[in-house]
């Protein structure tokens, strides 16, 4: 269980959140989408698993991070595909400090996925 400030690296503030309007972030060079969306803040990873497109150039459809090159949808509270069968993307858990207004995400977490899913594509390159 994370209860150490120091496991919990900044990505964005508050204030640059839009109601259901993607954000792209960067944390410890892992590329990732976060969203705030029906009073929570969702952070995933930021490239599309079909070809690599950024998920913050996609759009926000009910519950759901549609990619904007194909359509492949991901769920913003389990980040399962409901339309492609077997497809996720990367979620990570996040929290808003309330006296500082920054958007955390576990960097715990970060490390682990990155372990497990070598990035297959450069944050330099477009998609
Ligand atoms: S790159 Fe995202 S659906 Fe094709």
């Amino acid at each position: 269980m994370i209860n150490n400030n120091s496991e919990w690296i900044p990505i964005a503030h508050s204030s640059d959140l839009r109601e259901d309007e993607p954000l792209a972030a960067t944390a410890d060079g892992i590329e990732l989408v976060v969203v705030q969306s029906a009073g929570a803040v969702h952070v995933m990873y930021g490239r599309c698993p079909h070809r690599g497109a950024l998920m913050a150039h996609g759009c926000v459809c009910g519950a759901s991070l549609e990619c904007k090159a194909h359509g492949w949808d991901f769920s913003l509270e389990t980040g399962v595909s409901r339309r492609v069968p077997g497809e996720s993307l990367g979620r990570f858990t996040a929290r808003t400090d309330t006296a500082t207004g920054e958007v955390l995400v576990s960097l715990v977490e970060l490390r682990s996925w990155r372990d497990d899913n070598p990035q297959a594509f450069s944050p330099d390159e477009f998609l």
